[in-house]
């Protein structure tokens, strides 16, 4: 990072202005990760002290950025699953975009009729203003990120995983399997394969058909099923 002429003549300079402004907004958004993950502690007493099935519905966890880029397995499923491919390109896509993101400025937006004026307006501005419009394009992304990240993770429950899966509850809720890459290319590949999920049957009956809205049964262990049992363990497991 390199100080621009224009910051200079201003008196702004990457050290100190630059680096303890945001050195304040990290430190705050520490001091909110602190106080979250003291408030919402983990349950980790199973199987003496075991918490709800349905815990950590609407507490914020990290698992609901994981959430958000697997929304490809929830609508995906069942006869969908072709369109999966399309799950990487939108990561790849947004890594181009940061990588030309400091070339943004060079594209002659000003030659689009229409934001010319709009540019103009922008640059014309003076202060406060100045960087409240400047900052529009990055506030919406993060809005959008945000949106999403809320919209696809709140209803994940997270805490209450060892409800289930804890020591009291015998072989494979428990341990993980001694060769889990064994586990997963035989047993549980082999579960993926014949396993059709009843309660998926059941709602296709009754014509709802789940999230996807296909008419077919749901599958048994695979990708869209792991993401039902963490939205909805006490139902698909
Ligand atoms: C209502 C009880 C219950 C809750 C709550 C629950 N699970 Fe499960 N889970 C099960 C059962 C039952 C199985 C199937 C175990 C088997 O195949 O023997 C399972 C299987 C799994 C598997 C697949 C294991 C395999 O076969 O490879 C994973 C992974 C898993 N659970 C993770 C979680 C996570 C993460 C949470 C919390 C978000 C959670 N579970 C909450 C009951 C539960």
């Amino acid at each position: 990072m390199t100080d621009t002429n224009a910051d200079k003549k201003r008196g702004l300079y990457w050290w100190p202005n630059y680096l303890l402004i945001l050195s304040i907004i990290f430190l705050a958004l520490v001091a909110v990760m602190v106080f979250l993950s003291m408030k919402f502690q983990v349950p980790f007493l199973a199987p003496d002290q075991i918490p709800m099935p349905d815990e950590g519905e609407n507490i914020p966890g990290p698992e609901w950025i994981f959430l958000l880029f697997w929304q490809g397995f929830w609508f995906f499923s069942g006869t969908m699953k072709k369109y999966l491919v399309v799950m990487p390109l939108i990561p790849i896509g947004l890594l181009v975009f940061f990588i030309f993101l400091p070339a943004m400025h060079k594209i002659p937006f000003d030659k689009v009729p229409g934001l010319k004026n709009v540019i103009e307006k922008a640059r014309g501005l003076k202060g406060i203003v100045r960087g409240v419009v400047y900052a529009i394009p990055a506030l919406a992304f993060a809005f959008v990120i945000l949106v999403g990240v809320y919209r696809s993770g709140h209803q994940a429950k997270v805490l209450g995983c060892v409800s289930c899966h804890n020591a009291g509850m015998g072989p494979r809720m428990n341990i993980p399997p001694v060769d889990v890459a064994k586990y997963y290319a035989t047993e549980r590949a082999m579960q993926i394969g014949v396993g059709k999920y009843r309660a998926g049957k059941v709602a296709a009956e009754e014509g709802s058909g789940g999230e996807s809205g296909s008419n077919e049964a749901q599958g048994y262990k695979d990708a869209n099923w792991q993401m039902r049992h963490m939205y909805e363990p006490t139902f698909t497991w």
